[in-house]
């Protein structure tokens, strides 16, 4: 209900009479009037003007979930749409859900995380109010080993909707890259991380989980965060919509994720990937968890390896799943 108030308000240039929102709706006046003093509680100023209804004079960055659901233009993910103002982890929800059956397709957002998550260990640092965390469930039918390619996925998509986010902006926005497999950079900084959890046992998945963090309106980054991180705000002078990013990173995760499922593999996002892809031409250095080359990277196969070229010309497909790749000059 709250969601459809907020489109028939957001798609309305100027007022909209409370009679066309019952009839739109085939609900009450008190119904009606309940959910705009609801909206107006989280922040969204709303004008009341006798004989002529409502107006929606601006919308708050809030990341709730008829905000982020009323953008989704998908079939599947994020239905549902969960929101949490504060939870640890978003990815521990999706599994705690992920155990009591929730379906694929479903998202949990967060407005805040005490616990969030980063790849081997680490934190990810997610203060209230700034930026995107959220994580989706996924339960496909796809073998083990075929996993890490989902983290591919997001990220391309959310590279996708990151670009296209700064280029509404900015007339000559930098270019928003992927640095293999997890990381989104923005000259040479860190945008964005994605986490992929696994459930599953020898040859058959349960669930996969994959969260990701995007620094939206982060003004400053605290100690060493400050040499490689950047948000959107920093990027752009300006502050973005969460929610709509959030969305806009879904609907294209949608579309990226039915062309990967048609062949289960990258075949039909490869070049796309590789269009994005910050380490291509670059000398990086694999950290296997044994032993550790260098080489200059080449793109990725159809499953999502990165191809490294030793100096003997010899061709390494590195999986997503075990290593870490640095640049040989720093972060990329
Ligand atoms: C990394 O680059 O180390 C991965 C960071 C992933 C962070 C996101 S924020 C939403 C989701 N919930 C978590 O606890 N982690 C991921």
């Amino acid at each position: 209900m709250k969601e459809k108030v907020l489109s028939l308000l957001k798609e309305t240039q100027g007022f909209i009479s409370g009679q066309e929102l019952c009839e739109g709706l085939k609900v009450s006046r008190t119904a009606v009037w309940k959910t705009i003093q609801q909206l107006k509680t989280e922040g969204y100023q709303i004008e009341a003007v006798r004989n002529r209804g409502y107006r929606l004079v601006s919308s708050p960055d809030i990341m709730a979930e008829a905000e982020v659901s009323s953008k989704l233009n998908t079939r599947v993910m994020g239905h549902p749409c969960l929101f949490y103002r504060e939870t640890d982890s978003t990815n521990d929800r999706v599994k705690q859900l992920a155990e009591e059956g929730m379906p694929h397709g479903t998202l949990i957002c967060a407005d805040m995380q005490s616990g969030g998550k980063g790849r081997r260990g680490r934190p990810w640092i997610s203060p209230l109010g700034e930026s995107v965390y959220m994580s989706l469930l996924l339960r496909p039918h796809i073998g083990t080993a075929r996993a890490s390619m989902l983290t591919l996925v997001m990220g391309l998509a959310a590279a996708k909707a990151c670009s296209e986010t700064l280029c509404s902006v900015m007339e000559h926005a930098p270019r928003v890259e992927i640095k293999w497999p997890n990381d989104l950079v923005v000259e040479g900084k860190k945008l964005a991380g994605i986490l992929t959890e696994l459930s599953a046992e020898v040859g058959y998945i349960y669930y996969v989980v994959i969260g990701i963090g995007i620094n939206v309106n982060t003004k400053t980054f605290e100690g060493e965060l400050a040499e490689t991180a950047v948000s959107m705000c920093q990027v752009a002078g300006t502050g973005f919509f969460r929610a709509e990013l959030a969305a806009r990173c879904i609907n294209y995760f949608e579309y990226y994720y039915d062309i990967f499922a048609k062949t289960e593999d990258l075949s039909g996002l490869k070049e796309e990937y590789e269009s994005f892809l910050v380490n291509k031409g670059r000398q990086v250095c694999v950290l296997e968890p044994n032993h550790e080359f260098c080489g200059t990277a080449r793109g990725i196969n159809s499953y999502g390896q990165l191809l490294v070229e030793r100096e003997d010309g010899e061709i390494t497909a590195v999986y997503a799943g075990e290593v870490s790749v640095r640049g040989v000059y720093g972060y990329v």
